[in-house]
């Protein structure tokens, strides 16, 4: 039996559906029926109902966005960074092995190859930076599962909410048999308020940035199938290879879904945290080679970003 915790949220209830879909047998928890959070319930919740893999879906994400994080500071770390410890003393104590959702947003930028060189670019919206990523996209490469997270505590600036997932990913390292599965703006076809599709289809105005995305189905199933095969341990990039600029996916909501509305951007980056952002945004390209050298694939990126607009299903 697997143990899922956090069914309830959205990342969550896309693991209880894959799940139920394979036919795996799975208990999901809810803090309503048992409190998970508390180190003492969750251990005699593991060592009664003895799961042969627990996966954390939980977490404190802000609502309606990460600027929430900032005021909540004592949830956000207590949800993503000390809980998440208290699992993985959980797990040690009681043999179990187990895989935890982490994010991308703890980095910031991607790797530009010019002349030879690399260097690591935080502000893909300069001048210099876009006109590379148009020009030759193949000079931008992802961050790796080895590079130090550059939009976190010990690399500022970052969000509250960035900077207490760098924070949970260092509070589990080497802890016992874990996979630390990173995701990354997550989407899919199905109308949702925590959908980027949504979110772009719906903001007043959109922000041009460069990114890697997770189609949310694609990431859960590649996560279960890691475990499925047996993978190695150990920390994965799960965003459907490649990136986008928004300007991309927005191109592609008006040819595939041909919105009444036209689409307008934030001038600059001054305009867009003056007035519709509190807190830095992570925008960043993820390296996926380790997750795809398993064998586990996620589509394309423009693949899966094309399927799901052209399988849109309303709310
Ligand atoms: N959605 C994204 O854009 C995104 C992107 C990258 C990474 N992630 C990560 O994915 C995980 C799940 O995110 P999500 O978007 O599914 O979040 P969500 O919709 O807010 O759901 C999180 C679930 O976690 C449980 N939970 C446990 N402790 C909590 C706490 N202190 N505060 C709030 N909820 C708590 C709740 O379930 P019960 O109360 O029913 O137990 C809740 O339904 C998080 O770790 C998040 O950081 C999310």
């Amino acid at each position: 039996m697997i143990l899922l915790l956090g069914a309830s949220g959205y990342i969550g209830n896309a693991f209880a559906h894959c799940l139920a879909q394979r036919g795996w047998e799975f208990s999901a928890v809810s803090r309503k029926q048992v409190d998970y959070t508390r180190f003492p319930r969750l251990l005699e919740l593991l060592k009664q109902t003895r799961p042969e893999f627990l996966i954390n879906a939980a977490g404190y994400t802000g609502k309606p966005n990460v600027d929430a994080c900032e005021i909540a500071r004592a949830d956000t770390l207590d949800g993503n960074a000390l809980f998440p410890e208290r699992i993985a003393h959980a797990c040690l104590v009681t043999g179990t092995p187990w895989g935890h959702v982490s994010s991308g947003c703890i980095f910031s930028g991607a790797k530009i190859i010019q002349d030879g060189q690399t260097r690591v670019e935080k502000d893909l919206t300069q001048a210099d930076c876009r006109a590379v990523i148009e020009r030759s996209p193949e000079s931008v490469q992802g961050f790796t599962e080895v590079d130090s997270p550059n939009f976190s505590f010990r690399d500022p600036p970052c969000s509250f909410y960035s900077g207490s997932k760098a924070l949970g990913e260092e509070a589990i390292h080497g802890f016992g048999d874990r996979y630390i599965w990173r995701l990354r703006i997550p989407f899919d076809e199905f109308d949702n308020s925590r959908n980027y599709l949504s979110k772009l289809q719906r903001y007043r105005k959109v922000y041009e940035n460069v990114n890697s995305v997770s189609h949310r189905f694609d990431f859960v199933n590649a996560a279960l199938d890691l475990w499925h095969v047996k993978a190695p341990f150990g920390i994965y990039n799960m965003t459907n290879p490649g990136f986008v600029t928004t300007r991309q996916v927005v191109e592609m909501i008006e040819r595939i879904r041909k919105p009444a509305r036209a689409f307008e951007y934030w001038q600059n980056d001054e305009e867009f945290y003056k007035t519709a952002a509190k807190t830095p945004r992570s925008n960043c390209v993820m390296d996926t080679s380790k997750l795809l050298s398993t064998g586990i694939a996620m589509r394309p990126v423009h693949q899966a970003l094309d399927a799901a607009l052209k399988n849109w299903k309303s709310e």
